[in-house]
């Protein structure tokens, strides 16, 4: 894994979520009344709803526009033949981390 550093977690409050830009392109980050924290793709699959403007709840999130739910580990929407990517983060020293690899893979 490769790791970059795409921000602060206080940035994020407790459920919720922030669009974030990486030279490979922006994902959504998720932190959830736990706080733990998610990154996916930042696009709803459905009609392109924007993610990170979507209501947090336990580990999902609803899209704005329709309502869809996805699970924020896995990224499948529930109820929907339709996901969205996932990507692997972690919390460092307030800063969160999401591992390159997987991103450069997404924007080839
Ligand atoms: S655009 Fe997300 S549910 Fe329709």
């Amino acid at each position: 894994m490769s790791w970059i550093d795409i921000g602060a977690i206080d940035d994020i409050p407790l459920r919720g979520a922030r669009k974030l830009r990486t030279h490979l392109g922006c994902v959504a980050v998720f932190r959830t009344d736990r706080d733990e924290v998610f990154a996916t793709g930042g696009t709803c699959p459905h009609r392109g709803g924007p993610l990170a403007e979507g209501i947090v709840h336990g580990r999902a999130v609803t899209c704005p526009l329709h309502n869809w739910v996805f699970d924020l580990e896995t990224g499948q929407a529930r109820g929907e033949d339709a996901s969205i990517p996932t990507y692997p983060v972690r919390v460092e020293r307030g800063r969160i981390l999401i591992d390159a690899t997987l991103l450069r893979r997404a924007a080839a």
